[in-house]
């Protein structure tokens, strides 16, 4: 333990600790720390356990596979990889995560029997996580078990597990609506057995930060191994439940990337393991700017998409428009930013609309090399208002195409399409031909990819030039049906976007000839702007 109260913070624009990250957090979260915080905390990673219990999601092998590579090189100290008795399935990961030889230690949920701790240890895993419920709720609800019962149960399954030669974590399940006499009789007892770490779960999400912190020292005077906590968010507090929790001594959390798991979910990684670092300077084994990638991995093979408005990973976390705001943050991000959107790994967005001022829409368009006299920008500012008061919204592919507009450009295209065809079927690779006139020179290029979107879109790349690349493409459907109007936004870049940047829009009933075109129009204004 250390003593914290020494951590130092600025009244005026409050940078701790980690300054050098660009985090700039109230100073009064100095005067909260205490004396019981460890100095490190490890992050038990559950995304593949009580994550994939996030009613609708199943995950392959091959997903677990690629999620556990990338929990790794995040940089998490338990892998939580699944539940090995569960089903055939579910071995076969564990098989094939225990080859990676990652890092992180892969640990294996099984209840309080010979059978799931033999199919956890059988699959080569040296960490089981096993549990049992103790609650009067539960157990008499349930199990249909009395507390000695229940205790023996746990013992039994504790030594059983310790003699295969495993690491054994504990939890009582439901541990936060368990008599705090039992818990804490539990916790002894277990710890005879020889446990390595207990974990207390918060099974439903009903404790309160408060309440937590007091349990968790309740239970530090009978618990010698590290204490891990396990938080779901009924009441949306399972972040906070989980940092009451490291207040008090807890050295382990168990997340979840996007906050998945039962019901409303789990602690979100993300939340918790910002809030340990700058509410509480602990350390942690994460690289946080992994943390935009696999939030965006995670959401993708999970199929739950992440709101908008979700903290630290939601599209509009780092998203500003409102005027006042947008020229805060551009003349200093700490004015309307926490901390900086490349400490996890995303972007910051100004977006265009209603509220936007001269400010966003010169930055925006300086974005996309685009310079326009203050005369012109305050006119595509009434024009986005007038647009935006009737109910629609500018994007990126609109406002440059006002800008255009206002400048009286696109007189002369100099990329145009000239000639494009796309094979695709039934067991046939999907390939693309596209001819392209480029100030007046005519190039034919050829490409396959996984659908003809990406083939046409990759054989327009192979004429233009291996700099350009595909920096975003949105696609959706304007009406219903299968003759339905579908819209596609490309958004082009060249070397890798740190050059220049360039969007285009085109709307129709074929997808791939729309895609084809919105990437034209894109490429064209590139190659059309004065400015690099
Ligand atoms: O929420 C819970 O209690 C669990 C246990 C298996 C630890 O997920
Ligand atoms: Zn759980």
């Amino acid at each position: 333990m250390i003593d914290r109260s020494a951590i130092e913070q600025s009244p005026s624009c409050p940078r701790n600790s980690l300054d050098r990250k660009r985090v700039y957090t109230s100073p009064f979260n100095a005067k909260a720390v205490a004396g019981t915080l460890p100095q490190r905390v490890m992050i038990f990673d559950t995304t593949l356990r009580d994550g994939e219990q996030t009613p609708g999601v199943a995950l392959s092998v091959e997903d677990k596979v690629a999620i556990s590579q990338a929990l790794s090189d995040l940089g998490v100290d338990v892998i939580e990889a699944g539940f090995p008795a569960a089903s055939d399935g579910e071995k076969e990961a564990f098989r094939r995560i225990e080859a990676l030889g990652l890092s992180p230690r892969i640990c294996g949920l099984a209840r309080c029997n010979k059978k799931d701790i033999d199919a956890a240890v059988d699959c080569g895993l040296d960490y089981v996580h096993t549990f049992i419920a103790t609650s009067d709720c539960h157990l008499q609800h349930k199990l249909r078990m009395t507390r000695e019962e229940v205790k023996a149960r746990a013992v039994e399954s504790v030594e059983y597990a310790k003699g295969r030669g495993v690491t054994v974590e504990f939890s009582c399940e439901d541990a936060t609506r368990t008599d705090l006499d039992f818990l804490k009789e539990m916790h002894i007892a277990v710890q005879e057995a020889k446990v390595d770490k207990i974990n207390v779960p918060d099974t439903v999400g009903t404790i309160s930060p408060p309440a937590m912190e007091y349990l968790i020292a309740e239970l530090m005077t009978v618990t010698k191994v590290p204490i891990a906590v396990h938080c779901h968010d009924d009441f949306g507090l399972a972040v906070a439940n989980s940092l009451a929790a490291v207040r008090s001594g807890a050295q382990q959390v168990h997340v979840t990337v996007n906050g998945l798991g039962e019901r409303a979910g789990n602690a979100a990684l993300e939340e918790t393991v910002l809030g340990l670092m700058a509410f509480y300077n602990v350390e942690t084994s994460i690289d946080t700017r992994r943390i935009g990638p696999l939030s965006k991995l995670v959401s993708r093979l999970s199929g739950i998409p992440v709101p908008d408005n979700k903290a630290i990973i939601g599209g509009n976390a780092f998203a500003h428009e409102s005027g006042i705001h947008v020229h805060g943050v551009l003349a200093d991000p700490s004015t309307y930013e926490a901390f900086g959107p490349e400490l996890v790994g995303v972007q910051r967005n100004i977006v265009i609309g209603k509220h936007s001022g001269a400010h966003s829409v010169k930055d925006k368009l300086e974005g996309y090399g685009i310079d326009l006299t203050d005369e012109q920008i305050e006119q595509i500012v009434s024009k986005v208002k007038k647009l935006a008061d009737s109910g629609k919204d500018v994007d990126d592919a609109e406002l440059v195409a006002l800008a255009s507009h206002i400048m009286g450009q696109r007189e002369s295209k100099k990329v145009k399409l000239k000639e494009f065809a796309v094979f695709t079927g039934m067991n046939t690779t999907p390939t693309a031909v596209v001819s392209i006139d480029i100030n007046g020179e005519k190039k034919t290029g050829t490409s396959t990819g996984i659908g003809p979107v990406d083939a046409a879109i990759n054989a327009i790349k192979a004429v233009m030039g291996n700099d350009i690349s595909l920096e975003e493409y949105r696609l959706s459907a304007i009406t219903g049906g299968s003759d339905s109007l579908c819209e596609v936004t490309v958004k082009v870049g060249k070397n890798g976007g740190s050059k220049a940047m360039s969007v285009g829009k085109a709307v129709g009933t074929d997808i791939v000839q729309s895609s084809v075109d919105a990437t034209m129009e894109a490429l064209d204004r590139l190659y059309c702007r004065k400015k690099e």
